[in-house]
């Protein structure tokens, strides 16, 4: 195995109660402990999602029963991996030291940090020359939630119709790019601030949410994916076609209720969707996906800024007002 250098403790945030922002700090840790097929990476970038904000303030209450129930089991938040691999265990065969990854660790928090260990049949790859670390940790996020909603769940075929609310986060930028790739016509739901960006990410049309109601239109999409969850079922259904598919990633008692009771009599229905929850090698096949569709330049990062990790309860503080365009990513300390 090849040692990193100077690895006796290294810097990671922290949280080991759950609350507002300022319970992260910053504080020197022990080094992972690897396996022998364990890769370690020397992290680069990671990034602040409204996941990580949730986990950290315990609300909704659920996140207890994943994540503890009365203090986080994993004090080190964060899944997003971007870095260089700094050393590999004596069964390793994918990965050797120097190659540039990404990837996650959800659903086990631990990337906000110097190092991170992670088997190599994780979801992890190599990354695409053209991309930087920022990029590729801010994708690693948005693309292993979008694909799958809209490759898996809405089945999206080329020619359908897709209202994207809530285009301008971090989901959502990869969302409108994917749902353009595979040859639908996006309709894009964001601020006028964020009109630009998403029309240069491949939006066909653009509803400003702050002026227009795009629950008000009549049989208009065959998929609506309402990335950021502030919309319902009931209240799209009637801008569904028929067969037509409402998607939340957010969960409600109004969507359970839907799943519940299925189709209605034009075949509408409404559905939640876990990504995060996705078999490790379903995430670990996508994350090639991702690496050929990155290099191959059909998709692009957005980034709404980039801070230090000493900045990480700010970083914290700043996503979960809901105004980011993109990813919010934290640069490791070299
Ligand atoms: N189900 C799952 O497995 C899963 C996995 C990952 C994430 N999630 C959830 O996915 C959601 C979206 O995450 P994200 O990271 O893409 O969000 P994000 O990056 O924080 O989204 C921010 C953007 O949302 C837009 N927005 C804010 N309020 C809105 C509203 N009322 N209506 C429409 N758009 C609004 C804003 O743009 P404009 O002002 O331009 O509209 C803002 O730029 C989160 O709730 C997260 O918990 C679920």
């Amino acid at each position: 195995m090849t040692q990193p250098a100077n690895a006796a403790t290294m810097k990671a945030a922290w949280i080991d109660r759950y609350g507002p922002p300022e319970v992260i700090t910053v504080r020197e840790t022990a080094m992972p402990v690897m396996g022998p097929r364990d890769v370690l990476i020397r992290m680069r970038a990671s990034t602040v999602t409204l996941p990580d904000c949730a986990f950290r303030a315990a609300d909704p209450f659920i996140v207890r029963f994943f994540a503890g129930l009365l203090r986080p089991k994993a004090p080190i938040p964060g899944g997003a991996v971007a870095g260089e691999i700094a050393a590999v265990g004596e069964d390793v065969i994918r990965f050797a030291p120097g190659d540039r990854v990404f990837g996650t660790t959800d659903p086990n928090p631990s990337a906000m940090a110097q190092y991170v260990a992670m088997p190599e049949d994780a979801p992890l790859a190599i990354m695409p020359d053209a991309l930087d670390f920022g990029e590729a940790a801010g994708l690693t996020y948005s693309f292993l939630t979008a694909m799958p909603f809209l490759r898996d769940e809405a089945r999206l075929q080329p020619g359908q119709s897709i209202l994207i609310n809530g285009a301008a986060g971090s989901i959502g930028t990869v969302a409108v790019q994917l749902a353009r790739h595979m040859g639908a016509h996006v309709t894009a739901v964001c601020s006028a601030r964020n009109a630009d960006l998403v029309s240069s990410l491949g939006a066909d049309a653009i509803i400003d949410r702050h002026t227009s109601d795009f629950t008000r239109a009549s049989a208009a999409y065959d998929v609506i994916f309402d990335v950021v969850g502030k919309s319902s079922y009931l209240a799209c259904k009637k801008a569904l076609k028929p067969r037509g598919i409402y998607l939340t990633t957010t969960p409600s008692f109004a969507i359970l209720w839907a799943m519940i009771r299925g189709k209605d009599a034009q075949a509408r229905r409404g559905k939640l969707a876990t990504t995060g929850l996705r078999p490790l090698p379903d995430k670990a096949k996508d994350m090639l996906v991702l690496r050929d569709l990155v290099a191959k330049g059909k998709l692009h990062g957005v980034i709404d800024r980039v801070m230090p990790l000493e900045a990480i309860a700010e970083a914290h503080r700043y996503v979960e007002q809901e105004t980011k365009a993109g990813d919010v990513i934290i640069e490791m300390p070299r």
